[in-house]
């Protein structure tokens, strides 16, 4: 394996990871479905971008440890690690364009309103991945399922020929969504933290989004829970759902002082399982 950090060593082609390491076992669950993808080889970038951190102080903290990272993308199945500085990503002098964002970034009131600016410099960052990288594929995780929303977005509109491959939520083995964040809960909250999945299996049984959204609030009505969004809305868009679209249902909640998302089918495709 091969760790670099310009991008004129970079072959092109491909499948791309990116990440902004801190890597856990649903980062390396992604790698090893980019094995799969396609033929070519699996690029994990690791860049903890500046321009989508809403406060310096949460970039300047954001956990680094590049050493590790490249040893367990490696034990995944990767075959290079991309891990730029920012001047590489950024050259100073130069614009990097932020793209016109598209619907999904803007206007559902979800990650785009609790984090302003965020999407912006999500869509700026992948996109000039996208343009260093040069890969055929790309892969990311339905745990920030609107960001996979607004990437699939971005490339429609931008004509890119670079096919987006979505991959499930992986979860620790009591249900929580696996995250870089999850270390930050004490032991009460990491129990507490289990409600967001119960809330969001349990909307999955209902038949409307009034009801699910109602039944959301009631199980997250807790000690400890402080709600951001707790809503059903249409899958691709993020608005208003309509009958016969496939829909999703989304939580995000400050458990502690620890902000976190989850999301789930709507309504269950099979409720045996
Ligand atoms: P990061 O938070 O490091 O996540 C990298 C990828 O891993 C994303 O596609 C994310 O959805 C996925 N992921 C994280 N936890 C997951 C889990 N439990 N199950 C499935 N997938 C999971 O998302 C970013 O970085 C950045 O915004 C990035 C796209 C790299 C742009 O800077």
């Amino acid at each position: 394996m091969r760790v670099l950090t310009r991008a004129a060593q970079l072959g092109g082609g491909g499948v791309l990871v990116p990440t902004m390491g801190a890597l856990h076992e649903g980062h390396l669950s992604l790698i090893r479905l980019a094995r799969t993808a396609a033929p070519g080889p699996v690029v994990v970038s690791v860049f903890v971008n500046p321009t989508q951190f809403n406060e310096r102080a949460d970039f300047e903290r954001y956990p680094r440890d590049l050493d590790r990272d490249v040893a367990l993308a490696g034990s995944a199945g990767a075959d290079v690690i991309f891990a730029p500085q920012v001047d590489e990503v950024y050259p100073p002098g130069i614009q990097v364009p932020v793209p016109a964002l598209p619907n999904v970034a803007t206007r559902p009131g979800l990650e785009d309103a609790g984090r302003p600016g965020h999407f912006a410099g999500v869509c700026q960052v992948v996109l000039r991945l996208f343009d260093l990288c040069q890969p055929t594929h790309a892969v990311f995780g339905e745990k920030d399922w609107q960001q996979l929303q607004v990437v699939r977005a971005l490339v429609a509109a931008q004509a890119r020929d670079v096919t987006i491959v979505p991959h499930p939520i992986v979860r620790e083995p009591d249900g929580l969504a696996m995250s870089s964040r999850n270390v930050l809960l004490n032991p009460e909250a990491r129990r507490t933290a289990l409600v967001l999945r119960q809330a969001l299996i349990e909307a999955a049984r209902v038949e409307t989004p009034k009801a699910g959204e109602a039944i959301m609030r009631q199980v997250l009505d807790r000690p400890g829970i402080e709600i951001q969004y707790a809503v059903i809305r249409d899958a691709e868009t993020l608005e208003t759902w309509s009958p016969a679209r496939p829909g999703r249902a989304l939580v995000c909640a400050r458990v502690g002082d620890v902000r976190l998302l989850d999301n789930h089918a709507w309504p269950e495709r099979d409720p045996g399982h």
